[in-house]
């Protein structure tokens, strides 16, 4: 089974997603640290974010992989910790952008989707990537509540300034972030990670049940 999770930034995706795949025995797919890994290598390179044949050919010549602990790899190079730095939240959203990158990524995807079972979490996973996932939740939250999550996980942040940042990544992102029609939609404000989790698994539950 494929659970699609699908959501702005801080909504709890990486969080509820990476919970659930342990909790199910699922493997766990962030198809946002493929794109932070893409953006990472076009950094070191000094690639142009806005020039999507050159990403495109920096990203098939560098595939990005999974190690068995969930680390990112592009290219043979561990990149886990670089993908989360200020630098790369700038100019992700440009790069994620470009045509020629999402298709590149979303090949990828599918392939590591086609593995077995999967929770995979993203801003496009339900609508595009695997629009036959059994379960597909879009999570939503309070941007305030969204902008303290983030700030959580960046120690030491100016939290005025990750806010800003995080209102200009929505903005920018939003082309790529309607939920799928048939999504089911969860507002996490109010919500610990279990009660969000015991959700989802209430639907898994549902759709296997309905499989007999
Ligand atoms: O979830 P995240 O913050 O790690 O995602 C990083 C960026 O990647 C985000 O700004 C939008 C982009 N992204 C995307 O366009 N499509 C996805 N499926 C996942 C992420």
């Amino acid at each position: 089974m494929i659970i699609a999770i699908d959501g702005p930034a801080g909504a709890g995706k990486s969080t509820v997603a990476r919970s659930l795949a342990a909790e199910l025995g699922y493997r766990y797919l962030d198809t946002g640290a493929m794109y932070r890994a893409l953006t990472w290598l076009a950094c070191e390179r000094s690639v142009d974010p806005e020039n999507g044949v050159a990403l495109a050919e920096l990203g098939r010549a560098n595939p990005i992989d999974f190690d068995s602990a969930g680390h990112t790899e592009i290219g043979g190079i561990d990149v886990t910790e670089e993908i989360r730095r200020p630098e790369v939240d700038r100019v992700v959203s440009p790069v994620s952008r470009q045509p020629e990158v999402r298709e590149l990524m979303r090949e990828r995807q599918r392939e590591l989707a086609a593995l077995g079972d999967s929770v995979i979490e993203g801003r496009d996973i339900g609508r595009v990537v695997v629009p036959g996932a059994e379960v597909k939740v879009y999570l939503v939250a309070d941007e305030a509540v969204r902008a303290g999550r983030r700030l959580a996980e960046r120690p030491g942040s100016v939290a005025e300034t990750l806010a800003a940042e995080m209102h200009r990544r929505d903005d920018a992102d939003a082309p790529q972030m309607l939920p799928a029609p048939d999504a089911v939609h969860i507002d996490t404000t109010n919500l610990r990670v279990e009660e969000v989790v015991a959700k989802i698994e209430t639907l898994v539950t549902e759709k296997l049940s309905s499989r007999r």
